[in-house]
């Protein structure tokens, strides 16, 4: 097992990575000072799969556990959802001291988050994460929210939870395409602070690939340790943690212009390669590290170019991204692999040239 503290004063808490988690999480939260009633917030998917091992886990260290379920999908990250939630939580005698395990993805953990955030104006929170996104983004770092109209992450937070338990062993059972597309995310993290964790990648893909315990828990272990060491800089988002964002402001543009037909890992995943190319043609990047990207990108078997899609579309969406500051589209362009820097200083039309594949 492997332990990586995010550092935030008193609201520090560990991020915990390792096999066969599940069936220590009471006696984890005892530790964490947590007891009496637990409430697992989940979908029916996950709570097929890991439901009981969780609940038997905290019954035996004396938790008096209830189940929460909500159907599966990002359309259950609503307001609505959250205020059937809390009528839930009422009925089952939730106080302010009992935890809720978000047992599930990022779409799980944001809205259980949500609802532990608010729920008496805040409970305990536990992050019980089971995709590999979920184990190295968004479990960590306390951002929770929940969609409003067509606006992703309209209406949330920053509530940090008291504890994350990363069972590297649910990531067996996740699809073999979920698993590709959210490996764009650790491809990040290597690209934005870890160079040695990119060298990695490229040594061990075979393994990850094939879910190999060791290469697993390497990489959920020095990605989770990459965000709390950005989180801890900059919990409330105000300048370095969007470079956490590398990829996205190009990616969200894709999966929007294609309709969502383009999934978020693959939009990433273009769009990292994307910001390279422009960063290679304003002379900053080099040739070998951008071909290296490429290439990892593929072995990973994601795309690394622009699929059929309208691209004014893409290049309104860019202009319309959360992170436009007095009209200007503020990219993520990688110095080197392992470092990358923030900049306006980005022309649209040298990303529509590098998005129709003139290098
Ligand atoms: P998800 O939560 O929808 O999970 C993907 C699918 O996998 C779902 O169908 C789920 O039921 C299933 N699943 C989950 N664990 C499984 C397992 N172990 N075995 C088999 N199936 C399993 O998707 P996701 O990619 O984990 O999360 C996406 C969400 O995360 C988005 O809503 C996004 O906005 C959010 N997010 C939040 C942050 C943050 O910092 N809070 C960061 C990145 C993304
Ligand atoms: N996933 C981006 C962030 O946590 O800031």
């Amino acid at each position: 097992m492997k332990k990586v503290l995010v550092a935030l004063g008193s609201n520090s808490y560990n991020v915990y990575i390792g096999q066969g988690l599940l069936r220590q999480a009471g006696s984890r939260l005892k530790e964490a000072g947590l007891s009496g009633r637990a409430v697992i917030i989940t979908n029916p998917v996950v709570k097929g799969l890991y439901g009981d091992i969780l609940t038997r886990a905290l019954s035996r260290e004396g938790f008096n556990v209830s189940a929460l379920l909500v159907p599966d999908g990002e359309e259950q990250k609503s307001l609505e959802t959250a205020g059937r939630l809390y009528t839930e939580l009422t009925a089952v005698y939730a106080e302010r001291t009992t935890p809720i395990l978000a047992l599930g993805g990022g779409v799980i953990g944001d809205l259980a988050g949500f609802v532990a955030a608010t729920y008496l104006r805040g409970v305990p929170l536990v992050q019980v994460p089971t995709t590999l996104l979920a184990q190295v983004d968004s479990s960590i770092g306390g951002k929770v929210a929940v969609d409003h109209g067509k606006l992703k992450n309209m209406v949330g937070a920053f509530y940090q939870p008291r504890l994350v338990i990363a069972d590297i062993d649910t990531l067996k059972t996740l699809p073999a395409a979920i698993l590709t597309e959210e490996l764009a995310e650790v491809i990040k993290y290597a690209v934005i602070r870890d160079r040695e964790l990119f060298a990695y990648i490229e040594r061990e893909m075979g393994r990850i690939k094939s879910l190999d315990e060791e290469a697993l828990e390497e990489i959920v272990f020095r990605s989770a340790g990459i965000k709390a060491g950005v989180v801890e800089q900059d919990e409330t988002d105000l300048g370095l943690r969007a470079i956490l964002n590398y990829g996205h402001t190009v990616g969200h543009a894709i999966e929007s212009a294609s309709d969502f037909r383009v999934g978020h890992g693959a939009a990433v995943a273009i769009g990292m390669v994307a910001a390279a190319r422009v960063s290679h043609r304003q002379g900053i990047l080099g040739r070998d590290d951008l071909l290296r990207l490429k290439s990892l990108i593929e072995r990973a078997g994601l795309p690394t170019n622009v699929p059929p899609v309208d691209m004014g579309k893409v290049i309104e969406a860019i202009r319309h991204d959360k992170k436009v500051r007095g009209g200007r589209v503020t990219f993520i362009l990688p110095r080197s692999i392992g470092e990358v820097f923030i900049t306006d200083e980005v022309e649209l039309a040298l990303v529509e040239q590098v998005l129709a594949g003139q290098e």
